[in-house]
C-alpha cells in the first residue's frame, strides 16, 4: 500500500510539498515525460483539456515517420510489404482498444470520424417501423448528436419534435437522475426504436449507468447505443457484458490520437453474422480472403469490420496505434485508479481556494466518484471570462462554456498532483488581482 491508497480527501493538504509527495508515490507520474506539452512564458502548461484534445505522445512521430518512410521507399508495395502492412494495419488497433472499452477484439474497429460512424451505425440500429420510431436521448446532448438525430428522423420521414424524446433534468438540478431516464424509457415503451445517449455528459462530466439503461432499453424492445466521446479512455467500460448494441467514440480526447482523428466503434457480436442486417457497405467490410478478387458480391467479415467501408487512412490511424501502445502498457485500471485520486485532489484544492476568495465555486459534476470520470465542471459564480483568459495567459489551459463554467480534466497519463496545487495558486491570484 502506498501513500496514495492511504490518503482520504480529508487528509489532503494544499501545499506544494504535499502535492510533490503524491507525485513521488504515483506510478503513472513517469508517463508525463512521454508527452509533448505546449509552453507559456517558457514553462510547460498545466493542461486540463484532455477531454477536448489530448496531448501528443512522443512516440506518435515515430509511428507516423514509419508510414512516411514506407510510403517514400515502397509506394504502393507498402500495402503488403511495409513494416506494418497497410492493408490490415487497422486490425492492430482492435486488441488494445477492446481492453479499453470492455469488448472482444472482434467487436471493435476504427474508421472515419465519430459523427459519421454514429450515422452509419444508425443505418443498422435505427430502423423505425409502425409505432416504433422514437429515439430517446438526453436534453442538451452534444450539438453534433442533436443534429445527427434530427437529420436521421427527418430522413425517415418523421418530425424531430415528435420522434425525439429528450430526458429532462429536474428544475434547478445539474445532473440527470437515473430514475428519470428509466421512467422515460418505460413511458415511451414500445414506441421507442432507439436509446442513444452520451455515456459521459460532455458539459457536466456525469457518467451514466450504461448497464442499467441498456437493459431498460432492451426491456422495451429498443436498440441501445452510446456516444462514448467523453467515456473512452476515461472510465471503465464493459460494453460486451453490458450487452450494448453499438457505440462509437473519437480518439482525439482522452486517447491522444491527434486533432479530428479517426473514431473507434463497437458492434456487439450477436449482430456480426446477421444476414439481413441493413448496413451501408464498402470493400473494406468484405472478407479479406477474397477482397482483392474484386467480386461483385459483398461477403461480410464475420466481425465488426463488416461495417468498414473504405481502405484505412494509415496516416491517421498510425498516431492512434502509437497512443494505444501507451494505454496497453499502463492499463485502464491504473488510469482509473489515478483519475479517482487526482480528481478528488483537484476538488479539494478548489474547495480550499474557495475559502480564500470572495467568489464561489460550484462543482456541478456529481460528487460520487462512480458517477464521474476525469472531468470536473465548475461554475465560477461571480467570475467572468476574464478569469479564464487570466488562466490561459498564466499557463493553465482550461475550457470555457457559457455562462461561466470551466471544465477541468486532469488526464491521468500526463497531469500531476503538483499541477493541481499550482493551478489553485494561479486561480487564487487571478481572482484576487481583479
Ligand atoms: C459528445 C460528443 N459527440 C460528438 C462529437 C463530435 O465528434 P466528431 O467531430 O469527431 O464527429 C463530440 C466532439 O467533441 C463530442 O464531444
Amino acid at each position: 500500500m502506498n501513500i496514495l491508497d492511504e490518503i482520504i480527501p480529508m487528509q489532503f493538504k494544499n501545499t506544494e510539498a504535499f502535492a510533490k509527495e503524491l507525485d513521488a508515490a504515483d506510478a503513472l507520474n513517469r508517463y508525463r515525460d512521454e508527452f509533448l506539452f505546449p509552453k507559456v512564458n517558457d514553462k510547460q502548461v498545466i493542461y486540463f483539456t484532455g477531454n477536448s484534445l489530448g496531448l501528443q505522445p512522443k512516440n506518435t512521430q515515430i509511428y507516423v515517420d514509419e508510414v512516411m518512410k514506407d510510403w517514400a521507399e515502397m509506394a504502393v508495395e507498402g500495402h503488403f510489404y511495409a513494416e506494418k502492412p497497410w492493408w490490415d494495419y487497422h486490425e492492430r488497433l482492435a486488441e488494445p482498444l477492446s481492453k479499453i472499452v470492455g469488448a472482444k477484439p472482434s467487436e471493435v474497429s476504427v474508421m472515419s470520424t465519430l459523427t459519421v460512424n454514429l450515422h452509419l451505425l444508425m443505418v443498422s440500429f435505427y430502423r423505425p417501423k409502425g409505432n416504433r420510431y422514437k429515439i430517446i436521448c438526453e436534453e442538451k446532448a452534444f450539438p453534433s448528436d442533436q443534429y445527427m438525430l434530427q437529420s436521421q428522423v427527418r430522413f425517415h420521414g418523421y418530425d424531430p419534435k415528435d420522434a425525439i424524446i429528450e430526458i429532462k433534468k429536474r428544475p434547478g438540478e445539474h445532473n440527470f437522475r437515473k430514475e428519470d431516464i428509466l421512467d422515460t424509457i418505460a413511458q415511451v415503451g414500445e414506441e421507442c426504436a432507439l436509446v442513444l445517449i452520451g455515456g459521459v455528459n460532455y458539459y457536466t462530466g456525469q457518467v451514466f449507468d450504461m448497464k442499467t439503461i441498456t437493459k431498460a432499453g432492451h426491456d422495451v424492445g429498443a436498440f441501445v447505443g452510446w456516444d462514448l466521446a467523453h467515456a473512452a479512455g476515461n472510465i471503465k467500460l464493459e460494453l460486451h457484458d453490458w450487452d450494448v448494441d453499438f457505440a462509437a467514440w473519437c480518439s482525439y480526447k482522452y486517447m491522444n490520437s491527434g486533432p479530428g482523428n479517426v473514431s473507434g466503434y463497437f458492434v456487439h457480436e450477436r449482430f456480426h453474422n446477421q444476414k439481413d442486417i441493413p448496413r451501408f457497405e464498402g470493400w473494406w467490410g468484405t472478407k479479406k480472403e477474397t477482397r482483392f478478387l474484386m467480386k461483385p458480391e459483398f461477403e461480410p467479415m464475420a466481425n465488426a469490420e463488416a461495417w468498414q467501408l473504405s481502405n484505412a487512412p494509415i496516416l491517421s490511424i498510425a498516431p492512434y496505434l502509437a497512443s494505444l501502445q501507451l494505454f496497453d502498457e499502463v492499463g485502464m485500471d491504473a488510469i482509473v485508479a489515478k483519475r479517482k485520486k487526482i480528481v478528488a485532489y483537484l476538488e479539494f484544492i478548489l474547495s480550499e481556494i474557495d475559502k480564500e476568495v470572495d467568489s464561489t465555486f460550484e462543482v456541478i459534476t456529481p460528487s460520487n466518484e462512480d458517477e464521474r470520470g476525469t472531468q470536473l465542471s465548475v461554475f465560477l459564480h461571480g467570475e467572468g471570462r476574464e478569469l479564464f483568459e487570466y488562466l490561459m495567459k498564466n499557463g493553465v489551459i482550461t475550457d470555457w462554456r457559457e455562462p461561466n463554467v470551466i471544465r477541468l480534466a486532469p488526464a491521468s497519463l500526463y497531469c500531476s498532483y503538483e499541477d493541481m496545487y499550482h493551478f489553485g495558486q494561479i486561480l487564487k491570484k487571478g481572482i484576487l488581482s481583479k
